[in-house]
């Protein structure tokens, strides 16, 4: 079993030290990007905002009012749907580096009196329950130490109709052999997660803390392109050297992308999207 506070302070300090290259290299979505079939030439960018674009539309999002960006990085998602939908949105990170860079995200954006930030465990979450129409987690969900406890505050600070879009790196379905559980162990040991499950195991996790309408789809093959193109730009001289520069944790962190690409490849890691329903009407 996982210490959490030991595991939330790891968390902590890699986004600390990582978020400022990645936005510098990368920009301020740190997720992965959406590519259909045929969409090769697309950038990495607007692959990024398009996995945010199709998610709403999958999950037929209507018109969110209050928002909770679970796991916010620097705030890209945040900003993104309080411009769209005129929402008040709060992000919650465990990294004060990323909390400041997106409070000053949302200044410059003009929105410091809608978006706010701040640094807090989403499993102990100081938010009234029932406060939000839309909760987002993108890409936070790996990391957390309770899955179950996660989605109980998901589900809490929902108001009933609320609808929940969790989307997190999973394993696939059925039996894990011991080398699939070693490349497991070292992901989860260079990227600071604790534990992953599989798409239908947190279905059933969903289920069981009283969400209705779940629903899932594994959208592997449209995303795994992602680590390709973050591996070519890494490979940049330029890059490469501020890379160096930053220090063992992040050097593992880029040397794990490649780990990452052939776990997408031999179907050991799977890019699950969920979306749950709060019983009730908004
Ligand atoms: C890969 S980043 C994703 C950021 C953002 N969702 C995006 O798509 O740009 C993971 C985020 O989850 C946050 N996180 C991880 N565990 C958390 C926890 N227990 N409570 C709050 N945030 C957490 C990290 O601090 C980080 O901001």
């Amino acid at each position: 079993m996982v210490n959490r506070s030991v595991l939330n302070n790891g968390i902590a300090q890699f986004y600390d030290i990582s978020s400022g290259i990645w936005e510098e290299v990368w920009g301020e979505h740190m997720h992965h990007g959406y590519w259909e079939k045929g969409e090769d030439n697309k950038d990495r960018r607007t692959a990024q905002i398009d996995l945010i674009e199709k998610l709403l539309e999958w999950a037929d999002v209507k018109q969110p009012t209050a928002i909770l960006d679970a796991g916010c990085g620097i705030g890209g998602s945040s900003l993104y749907l309080a411009q769209r939908y005129g929402a008040t949105v709060e992000g919650i990170t465990l990294s004060p580096v990323q909390c400041a860079r997106a409070q000053a995200r949302a200044q410059s954006a003009g929105l410091s009196s809608t978006v706010g930030f701040q640094v807090c465990d989403a499993l102990d979450m100081p938010f009234a329950d029932e406060q939000f129409d839309l909760v987002w987690s993108l890409e936070s969900g790996e990391h957390m130490s309770d899955k179950a406890e996660f989605l109980r505050q998901c589900f809490r600070v929902l108001k009933p109709g609320g609808k929940l879009i969790f989307v997190t790196w999973c394993c696939r379905d059925g039996q894990l052999d011991e080398r699939d559980k070693r490349w497991l162990e070292a992901i989860y040991r260079i990227y600071y997660l604790p534990y992953i499950l599989s798409i239908p195991s947190y279905e059933a996790l969903l289920a069981e803390q009283g969400f209705e309408k779940v629903s899932s789809v594994d959208w592997s093959k449209q995303v795994s392109r992602f680590w390709s193109l973050v591996i070519d730009s890494a490979l940049d001289p330029t890059v490469l050297w501020r890379v160096l520069l930053q220090g063992p944790t992040v050097i593992k962190g880029a040397l794990a992308m490649q780990l990452m690409r052939r776990s997408y490849a031999r179907g050991l890691i799977k890019f699950g999207v969920l979306q749950a329903q709060k019983p009730g009407v908004l």
